[in-house]
């Protein structure tokens, strides 16, 4: 596997958020505020290259030269519905990005990932998108989120989880070399049901109460 594209972020307080999250005592509400806040915290090394240039500002003493970020416009692309708190996380670090949303399910007798709801901003061809998804499982849906993303013609694409399985990030960095794939953990693997090894359970039931 090329690991070359792969970061994961070892950053002490989103290694201590992730085992909050794996807790199977953590209840639902904590469990959305943590998703959300590691997705946050995330976004500082996903979002590093981004451009800047200088402008003069007027302090309440003196004029200056000052850094603004520009010529950058961002989509979120969530996957339902794990993605859905990491999308809320991210937006307030970043105000202005547009958020597009991907469904997919795993047809049981095929075993291939259909997607069931793709809707994008009107001008996504012209921004930089980051997909996120708690759990880069068997890695049906970020390929298929990815591959959407392209038809459409986004260029530069990024992929954030909070958990990876190797099988997930094998499926993800051969269909897509060119992404980059941020995470916070590479779990040992999948069980028999495609759910990751420890993990943290059924993230979308975990955020929602569903279970
Ligand atoms: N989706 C989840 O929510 N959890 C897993 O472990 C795998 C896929």
């Amino acid at each position: 596997m090329n690991m070359q594209n792969v970061h994961v972020i070892e950053h002490p307080l989103v290694q201590h958020k992730i085992s909050l999250m794996r807790d199977a005592n953590t209840g639902s509400k904590e469990f959305r505020e943590l998703v959300s806040e590691t997705a946050m915290l995330m976004s500082y090394e996903a979002t590093r290259n981004l451009p800047l240039k200088e402008v003069e500002i007027k302090t309440p003493r003196h004029y200056t030269k000052s850094k603004v970020i520009s010529g950058y416009k961002m989509a979120l692309i969530p996957i339902l519905r794990g993605g859905l708190p990491m999308a809320e996380g991210v937006s307030k670090l970043i105000p202005t990005v547009k958020i597009g949303h991907v469904g997919a399910f795993r047809e049981p007798s095929t075993g291939e990932t259909v997607k069931y709801y793709a809707k994008f901003p009107a001008d996504i061809n012209e921004r930089h998108a980051i997909i996120v998804d708690t759990m880069l499982a068997t890695g049906g849906a970020g390929v298929l989120t990815a591959n959407e993303l392209k038809k459409v013609g986004v260029k530069d694409i990024k992929y954030m989880c909070l958990i990876a399985s190797p099988e997930g990030l094998e499926a993800l960095t051969s269909a897509h070399p060119d992404i980059d794939i941020y995470c916070c953990c590479i779990d040992k693997g999948l069980d028999e049901n495609n759910y990751i090894v420890p993990g943290l359970g059924d993230a979308g039931d975990r955020i929602f109460g569903t279970k």
